[in-house]
């Protein structure tokens, strides 16, 4: 949960590099500054709980496409995270070896969800979301979407570059980090 009380949010962002605070301070939204030093300090304290060294330690570095992970010169290259950021909520994603990649989000009114849809999804996706009736469509939609999401997060290309990836690669599971939320997880085979 990322809206946590003021001295909480100000012993997490002692544990923030330089880089991140300054990225913190561009943020217009003083509620936006929270959030994000409340999710970068947790995933700082969680990956050096596992990786045994103190949180401010922590060095990532960054894929072409902005995708964040442990720097070579960290103990564990073998730890992987994917990190998903929705409203009030974040869930970190840790895997050793594998590719992880999750994705969240509020499960609100799409008026365009058909047409992302169809532009989106692969044949077989779509045939099945078309399929759905009107009652499971917006939950249906934010199924494939994260699913969607956390494979192109787990390669670390985002949605809007070329890429053609097989979803029969990815394990996948969805769940519900919050009442109205949904996410996926996926962790290549
Ligand atoms: C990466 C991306 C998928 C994030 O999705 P989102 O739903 O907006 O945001 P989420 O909260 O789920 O994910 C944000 C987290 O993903 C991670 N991330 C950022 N870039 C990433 C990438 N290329 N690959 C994997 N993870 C990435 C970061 O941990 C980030 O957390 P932070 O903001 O606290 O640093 C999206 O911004 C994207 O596609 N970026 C690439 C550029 C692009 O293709 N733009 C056009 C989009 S159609």
């Amino acid at each position: 949960m990322l809206d946590v009380k003021h001295d909480i949010i100000r012993g997490i962002g002692a544990f923030l590099s330089e880089a991140e605070r300054r990225r913190a301070e561009a943020l217009k939204s003083e509620r936006d500054r929270r959030r994000f030093t409340a999710c970068r300090g947790q995933l700082r304290q969680i990956l050096a709980s596992r990786l045994g060294i103190s949180p401010s330690d922590v060095e990532l570095e960054y894929g072409q496409l902005g995708k964040p992970q442990l720097s070579h010169r960290m103990p564990s290259r073998n730890l992987r995270f994917s990190v998903s950021r929705s409203g009030d909520v974040a869930v970190i994603a840790l895997s050793t070896g594998q590719e992880v990649g999750v994705d969240i989000e509020a499960v609100l009114p799409v008026p365009e969800a058909d047409e992302i849809a169809a532009l989106c999804f692969s044949a077989s996706d779509y045939e099945s979301y078309a399929a759905l009736g009107p009652d499971d469509r917006l939950e249906g939609f934010f199924r494939r979407w994260t699913r969607l999401e956390a494979i192109s997060k787990g390669l670390g290309c985002g949605l809007g570059y070329p890429s053609s990836w097989d979803e029969q690669d990815w394990v996948v599971r969805s769940f519900v980090p919050k009442t109205g939320y949904l996410g996926s997880v996926v962790v290549r085979k």
